[in-house]
Protein backbone atom coordinates (compact mmCIF):
# COMPACT_ATOMS: atom_id res chain seq x y z
CA UNK A 1 0.00 0.00 0.00
CA UNK A 2 1.38 3.64 -0.80
CA UNK A 3 1.48 4.93 1.98
CA UNK A 4 0.46 9.19 1.93
CA UNK A 5 2.21 12.18 3.94
CA UNK A 6 0.45 15.89 3.08
CA UNK A 7 2.03 18.34 5.11
CA UNK A 8 3.47 21.74 5.21
CA UNK A 9 6.86 22.12 4.67
CA UNK A 10 8.10 18.83 4.66
CA UNK A 11 10.94 18.99 2.37
CA UNK A 12 13.58 20.20 4.43
CA UNK A 13 13.16 17.10 6.41
CA UNK A 14 12.09 15.18 3.57
CA UNK A 15 15.14 12.23 4.42
CA UNK A 16 13.03 11.56 7.20
CA UNK A 17 10.04 10.58 5.77
CA UNK A 18 11.30 8.13 3.86
CA UNK A 19 9.63 4.39 4.91
CA UNK A 20 12.11 2.09 6.84
CA UNK A 21 11.81 -0.16 4.77
CA UNK A 22 13.98 1.80 1.90
CA UNK A 23 16.43 3.42 4.31
CA UNK A 24 19.34 0.90 2.90
CA UNK A 25 18.73 2.05 -0.60
CA UNK A 26 20.49 4.23 -3.32
CA UNK A 27 18.67 7.29 -3.93
CA UNK A 28 18.10 9.16 -7.48
CA UNK A 29 16.04 12.30 -7.39
CA UNK A 30 14.72 12.55 -11.23
CA UNK A 31 13.21 16.06 -11.33
CA UNK A 32 12.64 19.04 -14.34
CA UNK A 33 14.93 21.74 -15.00
CA UNK A 34 12.34 24.03 -13.23
CA UNK A 35 11.41 22.14 -10.19
CA UNK A 36 15.47 21.57 -9.52
CA UNK A 37 16.11 24.82 -8.29
CA UNK A 38 12.72 25.02 -6.77
CA UNK A 39 12.93 22.23 -4.48
CA UNK A 40 14.59 18.95 -5.71
CA UNK A 41 17.84 20.74 -4.61
CA UNK A 42 16.10 20.68 -1.22
CA UNK A 43 15.53 17.14 -0.90
CA UNK A 44 18.49 16.36 -2.06
CA UNK A 45 20.52 18.59 1.01
CA UNK A 46 18.21 16.78 2.96
CA UNK A 47 19.07 13.85 1.92
CA UNK A 48 23.20 14.07 2.00
CA UNK A 49 22.62 15.85 5.70
CA UNK A 50 21.42 12.08 6.62
CA UNK A 51 24.27 10.37 4.94
CA UNK A 52 22.95 9.65 1.44
CA UNK A 53 24.82 10.07 -1.76
CA UNK A 54 22.16 11.13 -3.78
CA UNK A 55 21.89 10.83 -7.58
CA UNK A 56 20.56 13.96 -9.13
CA UNK A 57 19.38 13.60 -12.99
CA UNK A 58 17.67 16.32 -14.68
CA UNK A 59 15.49 16.86 -17.79
CA UNK A 60 13.74 19.95 -19.82
CA UNK A 61 10.53 20.49 -17.95
CA UNK A 62 7.25 20.18 -20.49
CA UNK A 63 5.43 17.67 -21.79
CA UNK A 64 7.35 17.58 -24.69
CA UNK A 65 10.18 15.59 -22.79
CA UNK A 66 7.66 13.24 -21.61
CA UNK A 67 8.84 10.58 -24.05
CA UNK A 68 10.80 7.02 -24.41
CA UNK A 69 14.30 9.43 -25.41
CA UNK A 70 14.18 11.34 -22.43
CA UNK A 71 13.53 7.34 -20.58
CA UNK A 72 16.40 6.45 -22.19
CA UNK A 73 18.76 8.91 -21.43
CA UNK A 74 17.93 8.67 -17.23
CA UNK A 75 18.63 4.90 -17.83
CA UNK A 76 21.06 5.15 -19.50
CA UNK A 77 22.79 7.75 -16.51
CA UNK A 78 21.50 5.42 -13.71
CA UNK A 79 23.49 1.73 -15.53
CA UNK A 80 26.54 4.08 -15.97
CA UNK A 81 26.54 5.05 -12.59
CA UNK A 82 25.90 1.22 -12.02
CA UNK A 83 23.16 1.39 -9.84
CA UNK A 84 21.47 -2.21 -8.89
CA UNK A 85 18.02 -3.48 -7.97
CA UNK A 86 18.51 -1.70 -4.82
CA UNK A 87 17.87 1.75 -5.78
CA UNK A 88 14.90 4.07 -5.06
CA UNK A 89 13.74 6.25 -7.16
CA UNK A 90 12.61 10.18 -6.24
CA UNK A 91 10.02 11.49 -8.53
CA UNK A 92 10.56 15.52 -7.85
CA UNK A 93 7.65 17.75 -9.71
CA UNK A 94 4.57 17.66 -11.54
CA UNK A 95 2.78 14.97 -13.13
CA UNK A 96 5.37 15.13 -16.46
CA UNK A 97 8.28 13.99 -13.81
CA UNK A 98 5.99 11.87 -11.72
CA UNK A 99 4.72 9.33 -14.79
CA UNK A 100 8.00 9.84 -16.64
CA UNK A 101 10.33 8.71 -13.43
CA UNK A 102 7.42 6.19 -12.37
CA UNK A 103 7.86 4.57 -15.88
CA UNK A 104 11.58 4.60 -15.20
CA UNK A 105 11.01 2.85 -11.98
CA UNK A 106 8.56 0.18 -12.92
CA UNK A 107 11.08 -1.23 -15.74
CA UNK A 108 14.62 -0.69 -14.44
CA UNK A 109 15.96 -3.86 -13.46
CA UNK A 110 12.40 -5.13 -14.20
CA UNK A 111 11.22 -2.43 -11.13
CA UNK A 112 12.16 -1.29 -8.64
CA UNK A 113 10.68 1.08 -5.73
CA UNK A 114 9.69 4.64 -6.28
CA UNK A 115 8.48 7.85 -4.18
CA UNK A 116 6.46 10.48 -5.50
CA UNK A 117 6.98 14.20 -4.70
CA UNK A 118 4.56 15.88 -6.66
CA UNK A 119 5.07 19.65 -6.76
CA UNK A 120 1.89 20.87 -8.55
CA UNK A 121 -1.97 20.46 -7.37
CA UNK A 122 -2.33 18.40 -10.07
CA UNK A 123 0.25 15.59 -9.19
CA UNK A 124 -0.68 15.92 -5.69
CA UNK A 125 -4.44 15.11 -5.90
CA UNK A 126 -4.42 13.29 -9.35
CA UNK A 127 -1.48 11.89 -11.00
CA UNK A 128 0.43 10.84 -7.59
CA UNK A 129 -2.72 8.62 -7.34
CA UNK A 130 -3.41 5.62 -8.76
CA UNK A 131 -0.02 4.22 -10.08
CA UNK A 132 -0.48 4.93 -13.96
CA UNK A 133 3.21 6.10 -15.37
CA UNK A 134 3.97 6.19 -18.55
CA UNK A 135 5.49 8.38 -21.80
CA UNK A 136 3.83 10.08 -24.93
CA UNK A 137 4.79 8.81 -28.86
CA UNK A 138 4.35 10.51 -31.53
CA UNK A 139 1.04 8.16 -32.00
CA UNK A 140 -0.51 9.97 -28.54
CA UNK A 141 -0.04 10.67 -25.20
CA UNK A 142 0.31 8.03 -22.57
CA UNK A 143 0.59 5.40 -25.02
CA UNK A 144 3.45 3.35 -23.20
CA UNK A 145 3.47 2.75 -19.88
CA UNK A 146 2.53 0.83 -17.23
CA UNK A 147 0.33 0.05 -13.23
CA UNK A 148 3.93 0.64 -10.69
CA UNK A 149 2.23 2.31 -7.49
CA UNK A 150 4.85 4.31 -5.73
CA UNK A 151 6.01 3.46 -2.05
CA UNK A 152 5.03 6.68 -1.04
CA UNK A 153 4.09 10.19 -2.03
CA UNK A 154 4.90 12.81 0.18
CA UNK A 155 3.84 16.30 -0.80
CA UNK A 156 4.52 19.51 0.46
CA UNK A 157 1.82 22.21 -0.28
CA UNK A 158 4.02 24.97 0.46
CA UNK A 159 5.30 23.98 -3.19
CA UNK A 160 1.89 25.18 -4.75
CA UNK A 161 3.23 28.78 -3.72
CA UNK A 162 5.18 29.06 -6.76
CA UNK A 163 2.75 27.44 -8.69
CA UNK A 164 1.30 29.99 -11.69
CA UNK A 165 -2.44 30.51 -11.52
CA UNK A 166 -2.37 28.64 -14.76
CA UNK A 167 -1.43 25.47 -13.51
CA UNK A 168 -3.57 26.19 -10.01
CA UNK A 169 -6.77 26.04 -12.23
CA UNK A 170 -5.47 23.70 -13.98
CA UNK A 171 -5.38 21.24 -11.12
CA UNK A 172 -8.23 22.54 -9.35
CA UNK A 173 -10.21 21.20 -11.50
CA UNK A 174 -9.57 17.58 -11.11
CA UNK A 175 -10.38 17.90 -7.39
CA UNK A 176 -13.75 20.12 -8.15
CA UNK A 177 -14.38 16.76 -10.58
CA UNK A 178 -13.39 13.97 -8.01
CA UNK A 179 -15.84 15.99 -5.32
CA UNK A 180 -18.68 16.36 -7.79
CA UNK A 181 -18.61 12.78 -8.41
CA UNK A 182 -18.22 11.53 -5.26
CA UNK A 183 -18.44 13.85 -2.10
CA UNK A 184 -21.23 16.42 -2.22
CA UNK A 185 -20.25 17.84 1.18
CA UNK A 186 -16.34 18.54 0.04
CA UNK A 187 -17.92 20.21 -3.28
CA UNK A 188 -19.65 23.01 -1.31
CA UNK A 189 -16.51 23.62 1.32
CA UNK A 190 -14.22 23.85 -1.84
CA UNK A 191 -16.32 26.74 -3.03
CA UNK A 192 -16.08 28.71 -0.09
CA UNK A 193 -12.40 28.94 -0.62
CA UNK A 194 -10.22 30.84 -2.85
CA UNK A 195 -6.78 27.86 -2.63
CA UNK A 196 -7.82 24.75 -2.35
CA UNK A 197 -7.00 23.92 1.60
CA UNK A 198 -4.99 21.30 3.13
CA UNK A 199 -7.40 19.45 4.77
CA UNK A 200 -9.52 19.12 1.14
CA UNK A 201 -5.91 17.81 -0.52
CA UNK A 202 -6.14 15.06 1.49
CA UNK A 203 -9.72 14.54 1.04
CA UNK A 204 -9.68 14.53 -2.94
CA UNK A 205 -6.51 12.27 -2.42
CA UNK A 206 -8.65 10.00 -0.12
CA UNK A 207 -11.32 9.50 -2.63
CA UNK A 208 -9.13 9.23 -5.86
CA UNK A 209 -6.88 6.12 -3.90
CA UNK A 210 -10.15 4.57 -2.34
CA UNK A 211 -11.98 4.28 -6.07
CA UNK A 212 -8.78 3.33 -7.84
CA UNK A 213 -8.14 0.56 -4.68
CA UNK A 214 -11.57 -1.02 -5.49
CA UNK A 215 -10.57 -1.06 -9.41
CA UNK A 216 -7.01 -1.22 -9.82
CA UNK A 217 -7.60 -2.35 -13.51
CA UNK A 218 -9.79 0.42 -14.57
CA UNK A 219 -12.64 -1.55 -15.01
CA UNK A 220 -15.47 -0.25 -13.44
CA UNK A 221 -15.95 2.25 -11.05
CA UNK A 222 -12.63 4.24 -11.76
CA UNK A 223 -14.43 4.76 -14.90
CA UNK A 224 -16.25 7.73 -12.76
CA UNK A 225 -12.80 9.96 -12.66
CA UNK A 226 -13.80 10.22 -16.36
CA UNK A 227 -16.71 12.62 -15.39
CA UNK A 228 -16.21 15.53 -18.08
CA UNK A 229 -13.53 13.59 -19.83
CA UNK A 230 -14.94 12.55 -22.38
CA UNK A 231 -15.67 16.03 -23.92
CA UNK A 232 -12.37 16.96 -22.39
CA UNK A 233 -10.35 15.04 -23.87
CA UNK A 234 -12.01 15.24 -27.43
CA UNK A 235 -11.80 19.22 -27.14
CA UNK A 236 -8.19 19.13 -25.58
CA UNK A 237 -7.03 16.87 -28.73
CA UNK A 238 -9.01 19.49 -31.38
CA UNK A 239 -6.39 22.20 -29.84
CA UNK A 240 -3.69 19.45 -30.22
CA UNK A 241 -2.99 20.14 -27.07
CA UNK A 242 -2.62 23.69 -26.48
CA UNK A 243 -5.46 23.98 -23.95
CA UNK A 244 -4.39 22.58 -20.71
CA UNK A 245 -6.07 19.03 -19.88
CA UNK A 246 -7.87 21.02 -16.55
CA UNK A 247 -9.49 23.43 -18.47
CA UNK A 248 -10.35 20.87 -21.47
CA UNK A 249 -12.03 19.01 -18.35
CA UNK A 250 -13.87 21.84 -17.20
CA UNK A 251 -15.47 22.38 -20.50
CA UNK A 252 -16.00 19.01 -20.38
CA UNK A 253 -17.75 19.10 -17.38
CA UNK A 254 -19.86 22.06 -18.21
CA UNK A 255 -21.47 19.54 -21.42
CA UNK A 256 -21.26 16.41 -19.47
CA UNK A 257 -23.30 17.88 -16.77
CA UNK A 258 -26.01 19.73 -19.34
CA UNK A 259 -26.09 15.82 -20.51
CA UNK A 260 -27.45 14.64 -17.27
CA UNK A 261 -29.66 17.71 -17.14
CA UNK A 262 -31.31 16.44 -20.04
CA UNK A 263 -32.09 13.40 -18.56
CA UNK A 264 -33.42 14.97 -15.28
CA UNK A 265 -30.57 12.85 -13.68
CA UNK A 266 -29.26 16.87 -11.63
CA UNK A 267 -31.52 19.46 -11.29
CA UNK A 268 -31.43 22.83 -12.72
CA UNK A 269 -30.31 24.35 -9.50
CA UNK A 270 -27.75 21.53 -9.49
CA UNK A 271 -26.63 22.06 -12.65
CA UNK A 272 -26.70 25.81 -12.39
CA UNK A 273 -24.47 25.41 -9.33
CA UNK A 274 -21.73 23.60 -11.59
CA UNK A 275 -21.69 26.39 -14.05
CA UNK A 276 -21.50 29.12 -11.58
CA UNK A 277 -18.60 27.80 -9.86
CA UNK A 278 -16.67 27.19 -13.00
CA UNK A 279 -17.46 30.21 -13.76
CA UNK A 280 -16.27 32.11 -10.91
CA UNK A 281 -12.72 30.21 -11.39
CA UNK A 282 -13.07 32.19 -15.08
CA UNK A 283 -14.18 28.56 -17.09
CA UNK A 284 -17.60 30.16 -18.64
CA UNK A 285 -19.08 28.45 -21.15
CA UNK A 286 -18.67 31.20 -23.63
CA UNK A 287 -15.38 30.21 -24.55
CA UNK A 288 -16.57 27.14 -26.68
CA UNK A 289 -17.82 29.87 -29.66
CA UNK A 290 -14.10 29.71 -30.58
CA UNK A 291 -14.06 26.00 -31.32
CA UNK A 292 -15.17 23.73 -33.70
CA UNK A 293 -17.83 21.45 -32.20
CA UNK A 294 -17.68 19.21 -35.30
CA UNK A 295 -13.64 18.09 -34.71
CA UNK A 296 -14.60 17.66 -30.94
CA UNK A 297 -17.19 15.28 -32.15
CA UNK A 298 -14.69 13.53 -34.69
CA UNK A 299 -12.24 13.03 -31.55
CA UNK A 300 -15.49 12.03 -29.54
CA UNK A 301 -15.94 9.23 -31.49
CA UNK A 302 -12.40 8.02 -31.47
CA UNK A 303 -13.02 7.81 -27.47
CA UNK A 304 -11.59 4.33 -25.40
CA UNK A 305 -15.39 4.33 -23.36
CA UNK A 306 -16.95 4.24 -26.77
CA UNK A 307 -18.97 0.87 -27.53
CA UNK A 308 -20.44 0.13 -30.85
CA UNK A 309 -19.19 3.49 -32.42
CA UNK A 310 -21.70 5.56 -29.79
CA UNK A 311 -19.97 8.35 -27.54
CA UNK A 312 -20.21 7.30 -24.44
CA UNK A 313 -20.24 10.03 -21.01
CA UNK A 314 -20.06 9.47 -17.37
CA UNK A 315 -23.24 11.59 -15.92
CA UNK A 316 -23.76 12.87 -12.26
CA UNK A 317 -27.56 11.81 -11.03
CA UNK A 318 -26.54 14.66 -7.95
CA UNK A 319 -23.62 16.42 -6.89
CA UNK A 320 -21.29 14.01 -5.58
CA UNK A 321 -22.63 10.95 -7.37
CA UNK A 322 -22.36 9.56 -10.44
CA UNK A 323 -25.41 7.70 -12.60
CA UNK A 324 -25.33 3.78 -12.64
CA UNK A 325 -27.59 2.18 -14.62
CA UNK A 326 -27.12 -1.67 -15.33
CA UNK A 327 -24.23 -1.27 -13.54
CA UNK A 328 -22.46 0.42 -15.87
CA UNK A 329 -21.26 4.18 -15.37
CA UNK A 330 -20.42 5.14 -18.75
CA UNK A 331 -23.83 5.77 -21.03
CA UNK A 332 -24.06 6.42 -24.69
CA UNK A 333 -25.16 9.62 -25.69
CA UNK A 334 -26.43 11.03 -28.89
CA UNK A 335 -24.61 13.55 -30.93
CA UNK A 336 -28.15 15.41 -31.24
CA UNK A 337 -27.81 15.66 -27.49
CA UNK A 338 -24.20 16.86 -27.79
CA UNK A 339 -25.16 19.65 -30.10
CA UNK A 340 -27.68 20.80 -27.86
CA UNK A 341 -25.54 20.93 -24.67
CA UNK A 342 -22.66 22.48 -26.56
CA UNK A 343 -25.37 25.38 -28.00
CA UNK A 344 -26.69 25.66 -24.53
CA UNK A 345 -23.11 25.75 -22.68
CA UNK A 346 -21.80 28.48 -25.73
CA UNK A 347 -24.78 30.62 -24.79
CA UNK A 348 -25.11 30.31 -21.46
CA UNK A 349 -28.60 29.46 -22.13
CA UNK A 350 -28.21 26.11 -19.78
CA UNK A 351 -30.17 27.87 -17.01
CA UNK A 352 -33.34 28.12 -19.27
CA UNK A 353 -34.09 24.43 -21.00
N1 LIG B 1 -0.62 9.23 -13.97
C1 LIG B 1 -1.83 9.74 -13.93
O1 LIG B 1 -2.77 9.14 -13.41
C2 LIG B 1 -2.06 11.10 -14.51
C3 LIG B 1 -3.24 11.80 -14.22
C4 LIG B 1 -3.38 13.09 -14.72
C5 LIG B 1 -2.37 13.67 -15.48
N2 LIG B 1 -1.22 12.95 -15.72
C6 LIG B 1 -0.14 13.55 -16.49
O2 LIG B 1 0.37 14.66 -15.77
C7 LIG B 1 1.00 15.54 -16.68
C8 LIG B 1 0.63 16.96 -16.34
O3 LIG B 1 1.09 17.25 -15.02
P1 LIG B 1 1.26 18.75 -14.52
O4 LIG B 1 0.06 19.52 -14.83
O5 LIG B 1 1.72 18.68 -13.11
O6 LIG B 1 2.38 19.34 -15.51
P2 LIG B 1 3.98 19.48 -15.43
O7 LIG B 1 4.61 18.36 -14.72
O8 LIG B 1 4.43 19.75 -16.82
O9 LIG B 1 4.15 20.79 -14.56
C9 LIG B 1 3.71 22.03 -15.08
C10 LIG B 1 4.82 23.07 -15.08
O10 LIG B 1 4.97 23.57 -13.75
C11 LIG B 1 6.34 23.47 -13.34
N3 LIG B 1 6.26 23.24 -11.90
C12 LIG B 1 6.06 22.07 -11.25
N4 LIG B 1 5.92 22.30 -9.94
C13 LIG B 1 6.05 23.63 -9.75
C14 LIG B 1 5.98 24.48 -8.62
N5 LIG B 1 5.70 24.00 -7.42
N6 LIG B 1 6.18 25.81 -8.79
C15 LIG B 1 6.42 26.32 -10.03
N7 LIG B 1 6.47 25.57 -11.13
C16 LIG B 1 6.28 24.24 -11.00
C17 LIG B 1 6.92 22.37 -14.16
O11 LIG B 1 8.31 22.50 -14.31
C18 LIG B 1 6.18 22.56 -15.49
O12 LIG B 1 6.82 23.55 -16.25
C19 LIG B 1 0.57 15.12 -18.07
O13 LIG B 1 1.64 14.51 -18.73
C20 LIG B 1 -0.54 14.11 -17.82
O14 LIG B 1 -0.61 13.12 -18.81
C21 LIG B 1 -1.06 11.69 -15.25
ZN1 LIG C 1 -7.99 14.29 -16.06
Amino acid sequence: MTEFIIQEKILQTFAHHIPKHLRSHEMVVITDNTVKKLYAQQVVNSLQQTGYTPTLVTFPAGEKYKTRETKAKIESTLLKKGLGRKTCIIAVGGGVVGDLAGFVAATYMRGIPYIQVPTTLLAMIDSSVGGKTGVNTPEGKNMVGAFWNPEAVIADVNCLETLSLEHQRNGWVEGFKIFAVADCQSFHRLLEHKNFPLDLIKRAIALKQDIVSHDPDEKHIRAALNFGHTIGHALEASTKFKMLHGFAVAYGILIESHLSLQRDLISQHEFNTIVEALKSRGFQGTVLKKHDLNLVLAYAKQDKKNQSQRIHCVMLDGIGHVYSHQDKLTHAVTEQAIREAWVCVSEELGHVR
